[in-house]
């Protein structure tokens, strides 16, 4: 129990977003197992209450309040960060935008403002991070989401930005895994609590259907995701580079679509011939 609640002693974590939902289950996660965590957000609310909650699990984490769309704000708290926690050994990026509209009602400034904040903060904050990065050793992951290479209705903007969010984690693993900096990617599945599954799956009927379409049969739990970002930045995967690892209960090999209860009908029929 000792050495798991030391898998991160004396790393340091920048967390993008890290003030709710899944991003502030990763924060936590990286505070419970010894990492000195900074979180950063637009809102200030967000970022007192999550500080104040990461602070209860280690006094020395830090909030900073900014918008991953603005370089230089991305690149002050990052700065600010490093200045007192010194190399950066974990980032995290999972500031994101979601909302349902088809394409042909969106408007191009609606289709940007996702874009904006899910692709260029990537890499805003990777980017700003790069000086700052402990090497050899850091490890950067990107948080991607399904529709980074599954299509659904309503999401053409957040599809675009997330499949530019997986190429550039596979760029950045290819330009910086030489100076001993891994980046990888996860895509969550449906998280429960979280606002992009009260944005997506407003209705209890939706969430029934999402959740019967999984192989699971659930939600996932932040937690879960966390795991996953542990395992990503832990000594334990010093040779994954450049991967998107899937937590979501194996969705994506089903997608959203469950035949599943016609195709028993279809068995039990088939077996009383
Ligand atoms: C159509 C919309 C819209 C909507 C905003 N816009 N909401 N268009 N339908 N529901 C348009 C606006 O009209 C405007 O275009 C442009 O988008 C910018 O809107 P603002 O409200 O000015 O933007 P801003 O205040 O910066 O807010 C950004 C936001 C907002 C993305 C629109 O929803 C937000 O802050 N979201 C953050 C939290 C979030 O979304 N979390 C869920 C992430 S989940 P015009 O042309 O009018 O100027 C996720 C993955 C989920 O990413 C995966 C689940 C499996």
């Amino acid at each position: 129990m000792t050495f798991v609640a030391n898998l991160l002693a004396g790393k340091t974590a920048f967390v993008a977003g890290g003030t709710s939902g899944i991003n502030l289950a990763i924060a936590r996660g990286l505070a419970t197992y010894g990492a000195r965590v900074g979180v950063f957000s637009r809102n200030p609310e967000r970022v007192a209450h999550a500080t104040a909650e990461l602070q209860a699990i280690r006094p020395d984490a830090a909030g900073f309040v900014g918008d991953v769309r603005d370089y230089a704000s991305a690149e002050q708290a990052l700065a600010a960060f490093h200045a007192t926690a010194g190399p950066i050994d974990i980032v995290v990026s999972g500031a994101a935008g979601n909302f349902i509209c088809p394409a042909n009602q969106l408007s191009p400034n609606g289709f940007r403002t996702v874009v904006d904040i899910d692709l260029m903060g990537t890499f805003n904050v990777l980017r700003a991070a790069y000086p700052m990065l402990r090497r050899p050793g850091a490890s950067l992951i990107n948080i991607s989401a399904p529709q980074s290479t599954e299509a659904f209705w309503g999401q053409a903007h957040v599809s675009a930005a997330k499949a530019g969010v997986d190429m550039l984690t596979k760029s950045l693993a290819v330009e910086w895994g030489r100076e001993g900096i891994r980046v990888n990617g996860i895509v969550p599945g449906p998280i429960e609590g979280t606002e992009g599954v009260s944005r997506l799956a407003p209705t209890p009927e939706i969430r029934e259907a999402w959740e019967k379409g999984n192989p699971m049969q659930r939600m996932g739990t932040g937690e879960e995701v966390a795991n996953t970002a542990l395992f990503l930045c832990s000594a334990a995967a010093s040779y994954v580079n450049g991967t998107i690892i899937y937590c979501d209960g194996g969705q994506v090999l089903g997608g959203p679509r469950d035949y599943s209860e016609s195709w028993h009908a279809l068995q039990a029929a088939a077996r009383t011939k």
